[in-house]
């Protein structure tokens, strides 16, 4: 039942996690980051030693994944088992590593479940579900369906900015590849139909909240 989804979906750098988040504790919506899942994943699968490229050790890791991540948007920790990774999953390691397991569709089959299952027993009247495939595979039948989109330029600017401003060119580098190898597992930069598409190139974080809560306010 997607009846509980704010399905949210966009590349790296598009504002669609700190968007997602503001708007979930504007209107009292739980918040869940499907790409925190998707890296805690990668950074088990890298912590068993296991090669991320071997589909089989991550499908694996993917039925044994002990996931703990709340739906607070203002705690974000996220943990496996008893390890809070919430820092190491935003490692340049884990996001190098994250496309190769999130690629595997037998794992994103298990995954989707696990989305699924956090929104229905959720104590929240919606969910913002931030992600590349929620509004076309996870909750292709929510109320509100939104991808958020951004020129890739101003992508990079916006990661490399968040990251400290180092090595501009280097992060700009990384995200394209992750955005290459992404694309060709879900389309997360043409809209569905039936997806509102929300450009946040020329708008500033405010603008963009706004125009995302203008999308909700009309589908609700
Ligand atoms: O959103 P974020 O950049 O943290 O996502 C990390 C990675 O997780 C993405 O690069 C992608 O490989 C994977 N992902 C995915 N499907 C989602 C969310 C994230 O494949 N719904």
């Amino acid at each position: 039942d997607a009846a509980k989804f704010i399905a949210i979906d966009g590349p790296a750098g598009s504002g669609k996690s700190s968007v997602s988040k503001e708007i979930a504790r504007r209107q009292g919506y739980g918040y869940l980051d499907t790409g925190a899942a998707y890296r805690a994943l990668a950074w088990y699968v890298l912590e068993r030693g296991a090669d991320t490229a071997d589909e089989q050790a991550v499908l694996a890791a993917a039925s044994d994944f002990p996931l703990q991540q709340g739906l607070d948007a203002d705690d974000r920790r996220v943990a496996v088992g008893d390890v809070d990774v919430t820092d190491a999953i935003r490692d340049p390691r884990v996001s190098a590593a994250v496309s190769g397991v999130a690629r595997v569709p037998a794992v994103r089959v298990q995954v989707n479940e696990v989305f699924r299952r956090l929104v229905a027993e959720a104590p929240y009247p919606a969910v913002v579900v931030e992600g590349r495939d929620i509004t076309t595979v996870v909750a292709p039948d929510a109320p509100v369906r939104i991808l958020l989109t951004a020129a890739p330029e101003v992508r990079a600017a916006r990661r490399a900015a968040e990251l400290g401003g180092e090595n501009a060119a280097a992060v700009a580098e990384a995200l394209h590849k992750r955005d290459r190898s992404d694309s060709a597992v879900v389309d997360f930069l043409t809209a569905a139909p039936g997806v509102d598409v929300v450009d946040s190139t020329d708008l500033d974080y405010q603008q963009t909240v706004d125009a995302v809560l203008a999308v909700i306010g009309e589908r609700l």
